[in-house]
Formats: structure tokens, sequence, C-alpha cells
């Protein structure tokens, strides 16, 4: 079968090649890929610049956005062939910390914990993979191949979750929210928003291609420029790990609001800050600013109901091109009026 490996720490080493059927090690369910979405994650693997390979080994399988149709599942309960899956891409640390004992592997506190496609664990751009029981989410059938969307609609909704579970430290009821980046992360989390019943408003600083219209559709406002606002958000959910976006936000974050980091940018460039000016901020609005990765198995469940709520038509609209994985390369390249790239591996239908 074909798969594509990567040497991490190895600029361009990505190479698409024959690898062997997976290791029956690897879990009982044996899954048919359908797709795989790529991020700038897979990019910085690709580039050099992030992830391991499994112990002992010099290569990693790329990718952990997955959707799969399931070809084997003895005895495994809930789970049976012919239902499409998503692979839990973070498992706990072998200890386990407190977190990763409890499930929360997203919140894993010893850094010993594995990423399939990522950190020490193959992915899942190859024809065939195994899952355990417990990292395998069924997806929503009537989702179709959009259900590769379920990944990354999981780090959104773990961002939503834990920025409304830091709300509630006193009387909350927050009204506006800021999302900051109108990629896929941006826009899915702006999806949740709106699903929330927030006043949603998406800031990116294009003002073409389908970006705009994507937010207007959802009932979500956007604007190129947030100096145009004077509004205040309760909620600012960050997705461009853009240092200068970052603290231009907190301007905008109402007394009491909570802002949550997701992003990080690629180009590093720093940034001259007034730390004090921060700080006065900060202490004097009770606000809190928060980071937040990856996602644990509710989030995953949260995701798929967002996702399967959400007008079929826009979510369509937000996966602008599907890669076969013969010309899998093509999925990295970065084209003006992409949003999100998808790999195709095998049939969904
Ligand atoms: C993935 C997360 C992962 C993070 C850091 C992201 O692209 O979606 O699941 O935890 O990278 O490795
Ligand atoms: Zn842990």
């Amino acid at each position: 079968m074909r798969g594509v490996t990567v040497r991490p720490r190895i600029p361009a080493s990505a190479v698409l090649s024959e690898l062997p059927e997976p290791d029956p090690s690897e879990g009982p369910i044996l899954v048919e890929a359908v797709a795989v979405g790529v991020d700038g994650t897979d990019q910085e693997i690709i580039d050099g610049a992030y992830g391991w390979a499994p112990p002992g080994r010099d290569q990693l399988v790329l990718g952990h956005e997955s959707l799969g149709r399931v070809l084997e599942a003895a005895d495994v309960e809930g789970i049976a062939p012919g239902d499409l899956v998503v692979g839990i891409v973070r498992h706990p640390d072998p200890v386990p910390c407190g977190p990763c004992g409890a499930g929360q592997w997203d919140m894993c506190r010893n850094g010993r914990y594995t990423e399939h496609g990522i950190k020490e664990r193959d992915g899942f751009i190859r024809e065939r993979y195994r899952l355990e029981p417990g990292f395998a989410v069924r997806a929503d059938p009537s989702l179709g191949r959009l259900a590769v969307l379920t990944e990354p609609t999981s780090v959104v909704a773990k961002a939503w979750d834990h920025a409304e579970r830091i709300g509630r430290r006193a009387e909350w009821a927050p009204e506006r929210a800021l999302v900051t980046g109108a990629g896929p992360i941006g826009l899915l989390a702006a999806m949740i928003g709106v699903q929330a019943g927030l006043d949603v408003h998406v800031l990116d600083r294009v003002t073409e291609g389908p970006k705009p219209a994507l937010v207007k559709d959802l009932g979500a406002t956007y604007h190129a420029d947030l100096h145009e606002t004077d509004e205040m958000f309760d909620l600012v959910i960050e997705c461009t790990g853009v240092g200068q976006l970052v603290f231009h936000a907190i301007e905008h974050t109402a007394p009491g609001g909570v802002m949550c980091l997701t992003g990080i940018a690629s180009d590093d460039r720093s940034i001259p800050i007034d730390a004090s000016a921060i700080n006065k901020e900060l202490v004097l609005h009770n606000s809190v600013i928060f980071g937040s990765v990856n996602a644990a198995r509710r989030h995953y469940e949260q995701a798929e109901r967002a996702l399967a709520a959400v007008d079929r038509d826009w979510l369509e609209r937000l996966v602008t091109r599907w890669v076969p994985i013969d010309r899998w390369t093509e999925a990295l390249e970065r084209r003006p009026d992409d949003v999100k790239t998808v790999i195709e591996i095998g049939p969904h239908g």
C-alpha cells in the first residue's frame, strides 16, 4: 500500500512510497483511508521544523486529520465494518500524568504523549491503518467525506469549552465574540460561536476570495480591520498566532473577558510590547488569556455534532481543494483562494 512518510527534522524529506500493511499492534480496528486534511503543522514537519519519528525508526507516516472507513472491527463495541471513523490524534503518556490518566490527554503535563503523524506515532496518509477502540470516533454518516473536518473542529471545540469554563468563574452571559483569522480554524471557531447564539465577528486581512462570504453566510460579521470598530468582545478566539494581532485583540477584550490563543505563526518576527501596560490592563479588568492545543475525546464528539448541524453547502465551500494522493504535493501548495485542502485517498461512498 502507499503512504506519505517524512524523516522528521530533515527538510523536504517527505515522499509517497510503498509501505507495509499496518501492524496488528496498532489496534484491532482496520481502517481504509478516505481522506486526510493538511494544516500548518504538516507544513512545519515537511519543512523539517517539527515532528518526531516513532522510537527506533527514522521515518514517520504523515497526517493527523483523518477520515476512514472501517474494514474490520472484531469485538469492538459501537464500531462496525462500513462505519466512517476519525482517529484521535493524541494518545496519553505512559506514566500517566493526572490529566492523561483521566482521559484528558490534551492537557498532558509531562510532554510524553504521542500524536499520530506528529509525534512518535504513525499518521494517516496511507491507504490502510489500524486504530484502538478508545481512539476511534464514529463520524456522522450524513457528513460523508466532510467528516474529515472533525479533527480541526475538535481543536476549536476544546478552545470554546475551556473559554466557557473559565468564563464561568464569575457571573457570565457572553454576547459578543471575536475570532481572529478566517482560515479553517477561525471559520470553524466562528461556526461554533454562532451555534452557541453569540454575535460573532471575524477579523482577517483579506478583502477578496472566499473568506468574507463564508463569514457572512454563517451569520457572522467580517472585518478586514479591527480599527474600524470600537466594539469590545466578551470572548476572543485567536487563530493566527501573529503577535501583533494578539496584542491588538487584548485592547478589544471586555472587562472580565476571556481570550484563547490557538495559533502559532510561522514567521515569528519580534515586536516590541509594553509589558507593564498589558499587566495593568489584565489586572484591572480581571482578564484571562490562555493557550489551547489538541482535544480530548469529548471534543471530537462535540465537533461531530457541530459539523452535522451546520449548513452542508457552507461546509462544502470550506474545503476548497480535494487533491488525489498521487498528487499529494499539490495539497501543500498555498493558492490564493485556498481555505482548507484535503488529500483524498480512497472512496467515501
Ligand atoms: C494538531 C493537534 C496537535 C498540535 C501540536 C495540531 O496541528 O491539530 O492535534 O496537538 O498540532 O502537535
Ligand atoms: Zn500526560
